[in-house]
């Protein structure tokens, strides 16, 4: 019996493609780059299984220029480059990687917050532009995380990853979420509102998906609300967060630094304008980039990917009613 078709649309962690090798005809998109969507459209064309990334726009246009698809696999927990309904419409599962990420975004995100609050890079850039003549009694002062107020916005795995690790800083913790109503007790977090959260967060962190509910959930009116001395880090997705607010509020002082791993537009220009502000951090939405991780998150889009094209139910899956 022939194997079934699978396109990968980039190089991914060999453990992956090594799983799909037996049980597949697999073509992987060699380019450093996204697969441009006129080839993406032309390669579905024959396929019956697509191991895609959140680079990939996958539409009800995609999915009908791919007649024998049966499975659509996301490296990513985050599935909003994915027209969910459409798939589901056609009776296609899609599948993610939930969990196995968590800590190594929390991680990040901390990172992130720790490098804005001492003010690390600014530091770096500092020593190597040879400025550093001798100690300075007010050198690039920043702000201490012990004592401070950390505001967490989603509250799901990774928003209490981050709260266990603000635990161990000494921190005090809120938390706003839509959906989670009660905290872990042990986790000494307290849920308010997002209007009481950025007024009494030191540090903001967003950990929501992207939805149309949280599309610039971070505006102007949000931002007005934050300390002059807040942090906001995002590690979610670039479009919770108002731009063109943000680089106002970074600009005019109403808040003191951003720490950004997802923008809005992403990849964000060289020339972009947040890019010319010394209080925002920009890294290449990196947070779930350890080898470890990505490696994880390889082989769990490959069990997805092989579970749909036997017909079983994927291991994780963001619509199972598709295939009920
Ligand atoms: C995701 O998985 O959604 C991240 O943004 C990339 O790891």
């Amino acid at each position: 019996m022939a194997k079934p078709k699978v396109y990968v649309t980039r190089q991914v962690p060999e453990a992956g493609i090594d799983l799909l090798r037996d049980a597949c005809e697999i073509e992987v998109w060699e380019g450093e780059l996204p697969v441009p969507r006129e080839v993406l459209m032309d390669k579905v064309s024959g396929i019956d299984g697509l191991y895609c990334l959140l680079t990939e726009r996958i539409d009800a246009e995609l999915l009908d220029a791919a007649p024998r698809l049966r499975v659509v696999s996301n490296m990513a927990v985050g599935f909003n480059n994915i027209d969910v309904e459409a798939c589901t419409a056609r009776g296609i599962p899609v599948g993610n990687t939930p969990g196995v990420l968590t800590e190594t975004t929390a991680d990040c995100a901390f990172a992130l917050l720790m490098a804005a609050a001492r003010r690390i890079v600014e530091g770096v850039d500092y020593v190597r532009a040879g400025k550093w003549k001798t100690w300075g009694p007010m050198l690039l002062m920043g702000q201490d995380l012990h004592g401070a107020t950390l505001g967490i916005v989603g509250f799901g795995r990774i928003g209490r990853a981050m709260a266990r690790r603000a635990q161990g800083f000494g921190m005090r913790v809120l938390y706003q979420d839509a959906y989670v109503a009660e905290a872990d007790p042990g986790l000494g977090a307290t849920r308010v509102d997002l209007e009481t959260l950025l007024a009494e967060s030191d540090f903001v962190t967003l950990h929501v998906p992207l939805t149309e509910e949280t599309h610039h959930l971070i505006g102007r009116e949000e931002l007005a609300r934050c300390k002059a001395t807040a942090i906001l880090v995002n590690t979610s997705r670039g479009e919770v967060v108002d731009p063109d607010a943000l680089y106002e509020a970074l600009r005019d002082g109403q808040i003191a630094r951003a720490a950004l791993d997802v923008t809005e537009p992403e990849p964000l220009p060289a020339d972009h304008r947040l890019l010319t502000l010394p209080n925002c951090i920009v890294v290449p939405h990196i947070a779930s980039a350890s080898v470890a991780t990505r490696t994880k998150m390889a082989v769990m889009a490959a069990e997805n990917l092989l579970a749909g094209l036997g017909g079983e139910p994927l291991p994780y899956c963001v619509n199972p009613e598709a295939v009920e």
